[in-house]
């Protein structure tokens, strides 16, 4: 039997301020379940971090729930109270580690004092009449860094002491303390070097293999990290979702036009699961979402379009070779092109 984590259906998400309204997400449905590691993947500015802020049930400043549903562990998460979120979701079920949460650690805390608040923001005030408690939190705190790779001198420095690939792992050690059911991760590995990268990943295998979390979002731009521990993959382009399929098939069979140059920028994966990207990147950019187009919002840059793509945007078709749901045209007819 399958438990579905997360159920999101039609979600519409947009920022509203001085600047107008951006279409982040528009339209989005997706089911995460249990022990599924997801991939969300997409070039820069196509609604990953929204999409993962929507999840939350409590977005950032501007970011609007717009339409659509969010269910998590089938709770309804926009008709919870905001309490309720903070204390009881956030952490317990969801594990979230936002985009460059690393260098958002406050600087003039000790980790020891920055986990210590956290504590007191999920489960309140310390109890009475329990001595020794901060000591019992921070022993228990220091035993699960270790099974992250982590000492627990690390607890005694500030953030500027240690290294971006520490603080990551620190960050995500703090967001999996109470095991959640879901960790959603952003762009983790984005600001490290290749090796520190490969050490988070292991991380992140060790802590599905230790049973610390079952199920894993992984958002990434980087395709070929991705590709090393998820095993679905969710391709977003200006704030939808244009194909879903396995790991393996987005990346040796890809379908989507979109996908395909995503796919194509990559020169070649190295025998080490890392790869290189070609110097030409890719050509264009994702349209402004300010004012997104009626049809296809891959329109402009295709290479395989029809006059019909212009105007209509399409639903989602099954292709043939994988199976799987594709946004395109192309697929209308049952085939492939
Ligand atoms: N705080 C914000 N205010 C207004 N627009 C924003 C804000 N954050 C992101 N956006 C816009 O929302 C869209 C989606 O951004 P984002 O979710 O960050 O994409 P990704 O994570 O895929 O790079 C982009 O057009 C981006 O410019
Ligand atoms: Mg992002």
């Amino acid at each position: 039997m399958t438990e579905e984590v997360i159920k999101i259906k039609d979600l519409k998400g947009y920022y509203r301020g001085s600047f107008g309204v951006v279409h982040a997400v528009d339209g989005v449905s997706l089911t995460v379940n249990r022990g599924d590691i997801i991939a969300i993947a997409g070039e820069s500015g196509c609604g990953k971090s929204s999409l993962a802020e929507l999840i939350t049930g409590k977005p950032i400043q501007l970011l609007q729930l717009e339409g659509g549903q969010v269910f998590v562990n089938d709770l309804s998460m926009y008709e919870l109270d905001e309490e309720f979120i903070r204390k009881e979701i956030l952490c317990k079920v969801i594990g979230y580690v936002p985009q460059s949460s690393q260098n958002s650690l406050n600087p003039v805390k000790k980790i020891k004092a920055l986990i210590l608040d956290v504590m007191r923001e999920r489960i309140g005030r310390k109890p009475k009449n329990e001595p020794k408690y901060k000591e019992k939190v921070l022993q228990r705190v220091a035993e699960h860094f270790k099974k992250l790779g982590l000492e627990r001198f690390v607890l005694e420095k500030y953030p500027h002491e240690l290294s971006g690939g520490m603080k990551q792992r620190i960050v995500v050690g703090i967001s999996t303390l109470w095991n959640p059911l879901i960790l959603i991760v952003d762009e983790p590995t984005s600001a490290l070097d290749v090796t520190t990268q490969q050490r988070l990943i292991e991380t992140f295998k060790h802590l599905k293999e230790t049973g610390i979390v079952e199920t894993i979002l992984f958002i990434s731009h980087d395709i070929p990290v991705l590709a090393q521990i998820c095993n679905t993959c969710i391709i977003m382009y200006a704030g939808k979702i244009v194909e879903e399929a396995s790991m393996d098939d987005i990346v040796r069979k890809p379908q989507h036009p979109y996908t395909k140059m995503l796919i194509n920028s990559i020169a070649c994966f190295n025998p080490d699961g890392t790869a290189e990207t070609k110097l030409e990147g890719i050509p264009g950019r994702p349209p402004d979402l300010k004012n997104p187009p009626i049809g296809c919002r891959f329109y402009a840059r295709c290479s395989s379009r029809l006059e019909k793509c212009k105007e209509n945007y399409p639903p989602f078709f099954i292709s043939r070779t994988n199976n799987t749901p594709v946004a395109c045209w192309l697929y209308e007819e049952g085939g492939d092109y």
